[in-house]
Parts: C-alpha cells; structure tokens; sequence
C-alpha cells in the first residue's frame, strides 16, 4: 500500500471512487488522471495529468481505474497489470461482506451493497450502489453491477457482463460473458448467447 492513490477518469463513476476512497481513510493523497484538459480538479481533489500518461505514476502511486465503461476500463486496467501497476480494490465503509468473499483487484464495491458468503467477485468489477449478491455466487472479470441489482444464490455471471440497474438475477441462473441485461428485467433462466435482453421475464432484444 502506498502513501497516494491515482484514479484515472475525473468523471461521474471517477468522483464516487473517489469518495468510497475518501471514506477508507486509507492514502494521504488522492488524485486523478484525465485526458480532459479542461478539468483541473474534481471533487476538490487535483487533477494531476493525464490518463495516457499512467504508466508514468506507477511507481509511486496505487492506482484504480474509475471508468465505468466495462471494456475501455478492462483495456486500461490490463495495460496497468502488464506494466507492473499496484492495483487496489475499494470498498465503501458502508458494505456487508460475507465470510469467504474475495474480490479481485480493481474491483469498487458501492454504499449499502451486500455480498453474501463464499461468493468470488473478479477483478476490475463494478458493484454499484445498494446492489446485493447472494450466496455462493460467481461474478466473472470486469462485470458491471448497477445500482440497485439484486441476485439470488448460486448465480454466475459472465466476464464483461452489464446488469442494468434494478434488474434481478433469480437463483441457480448463469449469464454468458458480454450480455447486457436492461433495467428492471428480471431474469429467470440461463442466458448462453451475448446480447441484450429486456423486460419480465427477460428476453433477447437485439
Ligand atoms: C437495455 C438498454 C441498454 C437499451 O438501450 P438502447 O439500446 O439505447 O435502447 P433504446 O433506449 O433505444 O430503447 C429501445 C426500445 O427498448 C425499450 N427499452 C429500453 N430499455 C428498456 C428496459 N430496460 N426495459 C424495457 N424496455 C426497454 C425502449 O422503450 C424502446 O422501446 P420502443 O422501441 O418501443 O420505443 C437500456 O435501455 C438500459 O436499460 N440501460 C440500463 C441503464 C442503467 O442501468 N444505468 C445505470 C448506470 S450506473
């Protein structure tokens, strides 16, 4: 663990990483990247370069990447790892974690999310706001978590999955890598081919 913490991305999922690490009270200085040159600081903390520029802070700095877009944050995320980045993972004060759940490094868990036993979170995850995952879960790499989801026991989901905000996962229910899954469905089987999938019960889209 290192004394500062960079975030890269200065927008809108950027400040509420930034304030889960605020409230770890765990770096004296935290900061961000961002390729906007307009926006010096954020959330009163600085802006101290530029995104493209990361590989230049890894030596000194832990470093998260606070972009909720799954694949630009697995591209980023995946050149830090490769360079050697010290990656951290950050959870909100406010979360429930069970006994034998491990979460991945780069992954953000939200205020008020609960994440039931033996449940493996992987890396680079997004568990947003109120979100709770049951028991015995599996939660692939670089998923999205949004607001407000809910997931029974024994779910799997697949690697760069989005889970639109307020859907719900039913019990035993595996989702292939990839899909995205609109707000408020409610998904009741299996999902073995990527796509979009909408309404109650949940049904391909495009
Ligand atoms: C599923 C989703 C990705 C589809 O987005 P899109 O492809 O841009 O779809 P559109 O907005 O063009 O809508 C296409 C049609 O689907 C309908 N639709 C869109 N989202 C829907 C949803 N979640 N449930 C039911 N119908 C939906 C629209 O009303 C529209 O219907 P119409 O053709 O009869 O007018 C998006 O609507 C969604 O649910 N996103 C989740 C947002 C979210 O969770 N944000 C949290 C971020 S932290």
């Amino acid at each position: 663990m290192r004394e500062q913490l960079l975030i890269i991305g200065a927008g809108g999922h950027g400040r509420v990483i930034a304030d889960i690490a605020l409230k770890m009270n765990t770096w004296k200085t935290i900061a961000f990247l961002d390729n906007d040159k307009l926006i010096q600081s954020s959330m009163g903390l600085e802006v101290v370069g530029k995104s493209d520029d990361m590989l230049a802070f890894i030596d000194d700095w832990d470093i998260f990447v606070g972009i909720g877009n799954n694949a630009l944050r697995e591209r980023i995320q995946s050149k830090l790892e490769v360079a050697g980045a010290h990656i951290t993972t950050l959870i909100h004060p406010r979360a429930v974690i069970g006994e034998q759940v491990e979460l991945g490094v780069g992954t953000a868990v939200m205020a008020g999310v609960v994440i039931n036993c033996c449940t493996k979170v992987g890396k680079g995850c997004i568990i947003n706001t109120g979100a709770t995952i049951d028991h015995d879960s599996l939660i692939e790499n670089y998923v999205h978590v949004s607001p407000g989801v809910h997931m029974a026991g024994t779910v799997n989901i697949g690697a760069g999955a989005w889970l639109g905000i307020g859907s719900i996962v039913s019990n035993n229910v595996n989702i292939t890598s990839n899909c995205i899954i609109g707000a408020g469905a409610v998904v009741v089987r299996d999902i073995v081919d990527a796509g979009t999938y909408m309404g109650v019960p949940a049904r391909r889209v495009y």
